[in-house]
């Protein structure tokens, strides 16, 4: 009996089975719009079996962008598009999630494979970027951002609450605030890149407010029967753990008090000087300590794929979701492979009919 293969319900929504595709850049949208790549992207990855779809990061605003070509859900045309994602995901019998999102001062991009996510200068096509303070990311991304007003932080906040309230109407079941990997919020939430005198700034309890407030507003708009979620780094390799992971556990109980249903355990990513123990698993340790400490359901992600690895991380109650992104992108049913691997009966039930149908009996070679 395998525990992956388990539904798993919060708030109305019951997902098939404990994996989950872990949000996505494909860094192929036009002026915030999804494309026919999207289309076929998403609608694929959901006939694959997961319980769980995440659509990837999409910006708030344009300046929220990771590169000119991530998505947006800053007007209603771009909604339109979701539109239809989030009903394809949902005829594949999978949930359809969404991450909303704001790059704070690692945006203004390229495309990843367009010389490894170097900033964009204005002159092509870039723009002034955002953050806490205005220090930079460095290295490959060297444009010191514009320190953000009280002004700012009020329209950024009201341009989550906009996409939540698009994503919402777009049919999307499951939403993720991106409090994670270096982004505007993360980069609140760490000392590394928040140097504030102000409430946003100094001791963990200011840092987190970017993100209590972000979550508060959202929460007024999002439907009190739907999982509201966040992405958040916990954590950052850089000598400073267990004084982060602290503060993050505390940062995580406020958010649920403030109506987080689950959080999706992630590393900072606010600063490149890390180390990170890279393997099969890593973060699993960590998520489980953050569902212990802070006392609310957590999904995680990082080198789960591997039926054994992911097996356990739900079998030992690490976590409750696994977010599975590469594997996924490899082999777009890598849910019913797992399936397959872990002699979960019948697998091919987890594929649509036209697929399932002629599958039940069939086995794929090694
Ligand atoms: C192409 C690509 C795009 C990604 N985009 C996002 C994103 O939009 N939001 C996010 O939170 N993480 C993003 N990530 C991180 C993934 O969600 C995931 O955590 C990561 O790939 C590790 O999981 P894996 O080992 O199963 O691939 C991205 C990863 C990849 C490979």
């Amino acid at each position: 009996m395998s525990a992956l293969f388990t539904p798993f319900t919060l708030k109305d929504v019951t997902l098939r089975n404990r994996v989950a595709v872990a949000p996505m850049c494909q860094y192929s949208a036009v002026d915030g719009m999804t494309t026919d790549w999207h289309q076929v992207h998403y609608a694929g990855l959901a006939r694959g079996g997961s319980g769980l779809v995440v659509v990837e990061a999409t910006a708030v605003s344009p300046e929220g962008r990771i590169s000119p070509a991530c998505t947006g859900l800053w007007n209603d045309r771009q909604a339109e598009g979701m539109a239809k994602i989030a009903a394809s995901i949902k005829a594949a019998g999978a949930v359809p999630g969404i991450q909303i999102a704001h790059a704070g001062r690692k945006a203004s991009a390229n495309r990843p494979w367009e010389g490894d996510d170097h900033i964009i200068s204005e002159a092509d096509g870039g723009w002034q970027t955002i953050a806490p303070s205005a220090i930079a990311f460095g290295h490959h991304l060297p444009k010191v951002p514009a320190a953000m007003t009280a002004d700012d932080i009020a329209r950024v906040r009201s341009d989550f609450v906009n996409a939540a309230r698009r994503a919402r109407d777009a049919g999307f079941q499951w939403l993720e605030l991106h409090f994670a990997h270096g982004y505007l919020a993360q980069s609140f939430f760490s000392a590394h890149s928040n140097q504030r005198n102000d409430s946003y700034g100094g001791d963990a309890k200011k840092r987190s407010r970017f993100m209590l407030e972000t979550l508060a507003a959202v929460r007024e708009v999002w439907p009190e029967n739907l999982p509201l979620t966040a992405r958040f780094g916990v954590i950052e390799y850089d000598g400073r753990d267990e004084q982060t992971l602290a503060e993050a556990i505390d940062a995580t109980k406020a958010m649920r008090a403030g109506g987080l249903d689950l959080l999706s355990v992630s590393v900072g990513f606010t600063i490149a000087e890390t180390n990170i123990p890279w393997g099969p698993g890593f973060l699993a340790p960590i998520a489980q300590r953050v569902r212990e400490g802070a006392g609310l359901p957590v999904a995680s992600s990082w080198g789960l794929e591997g039926p054994s690895v992911a097996e356990k991380a739900i079998a030992e109650q690490q976590m409750d979701l696994v977010m599975i992104g590469r594997a996924h992108l490899a082999n777009p049913h890598y849910a019913y492979r797992m399936a397959q691997q872990l002699n979960v009966e019948d697998p091919a039930q987890l594929l649509p009919a036209p697929y399932s149908h002629w599958l039940s009996r069939y086995r794929l070679g090694e």
